[in-house]
């Protein structure tokens, strides 16, 4: 039996029916879904469609959705004269854009034929090599097999009859190798836990420890992993001929990118830009040669973060890091030098674990950089390295507040709108605690450095908005107190997540919880716990979908 489902909404058009994968053709003489005779499901987007599909309506063809996909199911319908497969490549040749498809024919029942360019597509072998499977990620797999074929931009898959056929971009039948994802099974089950965000929140001491690995010896070559492009060696000779870096991100995995610029500017002493992929890509910019673009995403096929890469290196910046959770990505491919997180599937729509264990490997490059070029001392590089072999545990230990951020979110569930302020590397871990709370509870909720509140936000704060505040013990800390009293002047009710030995003003209005004793400088990966169980327990108590929240899909391979 064969058959093709899409479990998303397509990014053109309302989310209603007639949106809905698959879509079928609608040939000359037809007008009726039914009668189609091409089904076709898609990830992507095809940047040509409203040109296509001009020139499929003067040949005949009926538009039933809003969709660019449906073009894509005309397209094949007008280009089959005999078989399905050459119909797919002719017509994938028209195409522009990015997709992963699979098109099925009504009088090929049995028969699948797929594509892949620049959208993430795997093949899944299942029971006795017989059932074939494809799907856009390994993970959706994981109750059937767990027997991976990756394909490549530029395949297509001719699935008949148990058996499968792979061709390259130039029509030549290929081999891909068969991969064996070991634990995924195991990896995605709940246990004990109600959400997979929760149980990924816990999973962070063990995740961090995995990706840190043996760090006995912090070199280079620790960021020029066995998936990397690089020859062995060549990781120490780029550290040492940079003089900048840029970082390409989006959402959390940005933030991830604007705190680490902390590091590598007080650590590493490098110039450190950090731009969002999708905004990075369309504006003039100055390319400087000698820097290192590194480019840090959990999935690795963030559309907008490997264009922004592709255009990095246009314009001459060859040098490229990829911190990425998943080996196998087109990120991961792309890039010069690789560091594989080791966070594992994180299922969750919400990015927890791979944030915490994105903010490890940008320190652990900080502390690299730093070394490489001169700017740090060996007892400096022993105590850097202590204070990564002390994460776990201090992780676990700011795991134990649970319940005390559970009455702060029973607080906040009852809130419309949340301001969070943090100053240095704290803000972007206020904003990343902004942006966990408005994507799974809906609450509107903002960031701010807490030094612009007077320049704006400040008008906002009412004895009805609830101001989460980071407030460590550093040299920010006098400033942020200042910050805090014009807060309390206009009664807004402060929460306050302070470091064990912050000196905090007596005031019984403010709530505050205090973290365990740690290592400064990674602080800010510390504050983003509490954050990340603050998002959780006001979104549980709001009954929110927490783990598929709406609108959102968890790899966002379109633009
Ligand atoms: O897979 P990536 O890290 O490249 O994804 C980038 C963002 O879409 C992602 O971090 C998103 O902001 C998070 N899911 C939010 O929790």
């Amino acid at each position: 039996m064969s058959g093709i489902a899409h479990t998303r909404w397509g990014t053109h058009g309302t989310p209603e029916i007639r949106n809905a994968h698959p879509h079928f053709s609608n040939g000359p003489g037809s007008n009726s879904l039914q009668t189609g005779n091409i089904a076709v499901v898609h990830n992507g987007i095809i940047e040509n469609h409203a040109e296509l599909r001009k020139y499929l309506r003067l040949n005949g063809y009926h538009f039933a959705s809003e969709t660019d996909s449906e073009v894509i199911a005309h397209l094949v319908d007008f280009s089959l004269k005999t078989d399905l497969l050459e119909a797919v490549q002719l017509a994938c040749s028209h195409l522009k854009g990015a997709y992963a498809l699979a098109i099925m024919c009504k009088h090929d029942p049995h028969r699948i034929v797929a594509a892949r360019q620049g959208s993430p597509l795997v093949l899944g072998i299942g029971k006795n090599n017989k059932e074939i499977y494809l799907a856009s990620d390994p993970v959706a797999l994981t109750q059937v097999t767990n027997t991976i074929v990756y394909l490549e931009d530029g395949d297509f898959v001719d699935i008949k009859l148990g058996q499968y056929q792979i061709f390259n971009a130039r029509g030549e039948a290929v081999e891909r190798a068969l991969q064996t994802v070991e634990t995924l099974s195991r990896q995605v089950e709940l246990g004990d836990y109600q959400h997979h965000m929760h149980k990924e929140i816990f999973e962070q001491p063990e995740a961090i420890k995995n990706t840190l690995g043996n760090i006995d010896n912090i070199s280079p070559e620790l960021f020029n992993s066995k998936w990397s492009r690089a020859v062995p060696g060549q990781a120490r000779d780029i550290f040492s001929n940079i003089d900048s870096v840029l970082i390409l991100a989006c959402g959390t995995s940005y933030y991830s990118g604007c705190a680490a610029k902390f590091w590598l500017e007080g650590i590493a002493k490098l110039p450190t830009q950090v731009e969002v992929a999708s905004e990075y890509r369309y504006r003039p910019s100055l390319p400087n040669p000698r820097t290192l673009v590194v480019v840090v995403s959990q999935s690795g096929e963030t559309a907008d973060t490997l264009a922004a890469l592709r255009h990095a290196k246009q314009l001459g910046m060859t040098h490229s890091l990829g911190i990425c959770n998943v080996a196998s990505s087109s990120l991961v491919r792309e890039c010069e030098l690789s560091y594989i997180t080791q966070a594992g599937i994180e299922v969750g729509v919400a990015s927890t674990k791979a944030f915490t264990t994105q903010l490890s490997g940008l320190y652990l490059l900080a502390v690299v950089l730093a070394h490489a070029r001169g700017n740090m001392t060996e007892t400096q590089r022993v105590e850097r390295r202590l204070e990564l072999l002390s994460l776990p545990l201090a992780l676990r230990q700011v795991l134990s507040l649970e319940p005390q951020i559970k009455q702060w979110a029973a607080d906040l569930a009852n809130k419309q709108n949340a301001i969070f302020l943090g100053r240095g590397a704290h803000f972007p871990i206020a904003q990343e605690g902004a942006l966990k709370l408005k994507e799974i509870s809906y609450i509107h909720a903002d960031a701010y450095p807490a030094g612009e509140l007077k320049h704006g936000p400040l008008a906002l704060v009412t004895s009805d908005m609830p101001v989460i505040a980071i407030v460590p013990n550093d040299g920010l800390q006098e400033k942020m107190k200042s910050n805090l009293q014009e807060v309390r002047a206009r009664g807004g009710q402060l929460y306050l997540l302070a470091d064990a030995d912050t000196q905090l003003d007596e005031d019984d209005s403010a709530k505050v919880i205090r973290l365990p004793r740690h290592s400064g400088y990674l602080s800010p990966l510390l504050h983003a716990i509490p954050l990340q169980l603050l998002a959780y327990h006001t979104a549980c108590l709001k009954g929110t979908d927490v783990d598929k929240p709406r609108n959102l899909a968890k790899s966002v391979t379109v633009e």
